[in-house]
C-alpha cells in the first residue's frame, strides 16, 4: 500500500510543554467525550477539503489521492487515506471534523457538531507563503474564520457555553512547511532577498506566537503544535538544490528548518509560562518522520 504523508499511525514525539493534554489513559482506553469538539488549522498536510472551493493550483480533488480513504472518491484531502490530525482525532474519539467551507456551503452553522477543520493547501503562517498557488487560506483568515464561529456559537447557545466548549476542545495547529518551501526556499523568492534565515526564522515565530495569542483570546486552551518535518528530504527540494545520490539538503534546507523547530518550541515554552492556563504540545514532526523513514522496518514496513 502506497504510504504518503498523511498516513503515518506511528506515535507522535509529543514533548509537553504543559499538561493536561491527554490523550489516552494509562491502561490504553480512551474516555470518551474528552474533548467536546475539535478544531484543525493547517496546511496540505490537514486540509481535509476547504482548498475544493478555492480558486487554487493546491488541490487534491483527483485521483490517486484518496484511494484508501474508504469513499471511493477524493476528499480533497493531499493523500491516499487519513491525516495525522484525523488520526488525532480518533485517538480521541472523534470522527473527521468537516471542513469549514464545506460544512457553509451545505448545511451551514446549523450542522456544527464535534468541530471543524479550517486547514488549507499551501496556507503559511505568513499570508504571502504559498503565493505560487494562487488560492489558499492562511492562519491569520483561518483564525478569522474561527472567530466568526465563535461568534455563531455565542449566539446559538449563550457566551458561557460556548466559551466552555471552546475551551475544553482540542486545537491541532500545523504550520511552516509552506513558509519555507513555498515561499523562502522558492528560486523566485522575494523574501530570501530581504531576510537572512535568522531573521526569516524570527518573522515566523514572532507572527506565529501573535497567531497563538489570537487562537487564547478567541477561547482556545488546549493546543497541539506541529513542528516542520526534514523538508530538505522532500523530493522538491531535492530537485532545486541538485542533490547527489538522493541525499538530504541539509546546510541550505534542513538546517534552518532545525532552527526554525527549535526557536518555535522555546518561544511556545515561554507563551504557556505567561498563560497559566494555556496548554501546549509540541509534536517534533522533524525527528519523527526522519525515524520513519530512516528506519521504516520498526514502524510496519
Ligand atoms: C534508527 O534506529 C536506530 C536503532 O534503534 C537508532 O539508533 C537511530 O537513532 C534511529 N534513527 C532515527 C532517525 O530515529
Amino acid at each position: 500500500m502506497p504510504r504518503t504523508l498523511c498516513m503515518w499511525r506511528g506515535t507522535l514525539l509529543l514533548l509537553v510543554l504543559s499538561g493536561q493534554i491527554v490523550f489516552r489513559n494509562v491502561d490504553g482506553s480512551v474516555t470518551p467525550g474528552l474533548y467536546p469538539a475539535m478544531f484543525i488549522f493547517g496546511d496540505s498536510l490537514v486540509d481535509s477539503g476547504n482548498n475544493n472551493f478555492l480558486a487554487t493550483f493546491a488541490r487534491a480533488d483527483f485521483l490517486p489521492n484518496g484511494i484508501d480513504f474508504g469513499t471511493g472518491w477524493p476528499t480533497g484531502r493531499f493523500c491516499n487515506g487519513r491525516t495525522i490530525a484525523d488520526y488525532i482525532g480518533l485517538m480521541v474519539g472523534i470522527d473527521p471534523v468537516p471542513p469549514y467551507l464545506a460544512l457553509l456551503q451545505n448545511q451551514g452553522m446549523e450542522g456544527f457538531t464535534t468541530g471543524l477543520n479550517f486547514a488549507s493547501g499551501a496556507a503559511g503562517i505568513l499570508d504571502e507563503s504559498g503565493y505560487n498557488y494562487l488560492g489558499r487560506i492562511p492562519l491569520s483568515q483561518q483564525l478569522g474564520y474561527f472567530a466568526r464561529v465563535k461568534e455563531d456559537l455565542v449566539g446559538r447557545r449563550g457566551q458561557e457555553e460556548a466559551e466552555r466548549l471552546l475551551a475544553k476542545s482540542l486545537y491541532f495547529v500545523a504550520f511552516g512547511s509552506n513558509d519555507y518551501i513555498n515561499n523562502y526556499l522558492q528560486p523566485t523568492s522575494y523574501s530570501r532577498l530581504v531576510y537572512t534565515p535568522e531573521a526569516y526564522q524570527e518573522l515566523l515565530v514572532t507572527t506565529f506566537i501573535q497567531q497563538l495569542k489570537a487562537l487564547y483570546r478567541i477561547g482556545a486552551r488546549k493546543i497541539l503544535l506541529g513542528g516542520v518535518g526534514p523538508l530538505g528530504c522532500i523530493p522538491a527540494e531535492l530537485n532545486i538544490f541538485k542533490s547527489r545520490n538522493g541525499r538530504c539538503i541539509e546546510s541550505r534546507v534542513n538546517k534552518l528548518v532545525r532552527g526554525y523547530n527549535k526557536a518555535m518550541k522555546e518561544a511556545a515554552e515561554k507563551l504557556v509560562k505567561r498563560h497559566t492556563d494555556m496548554h501546549i504540545l509540541f509534536a517534533d514532526a522533524y525527528k519523527q518522520i526522519l525515524a520513519f523513514t530512516q528506519n521504516s522496518s520498526q514502524y510496519g514496513e
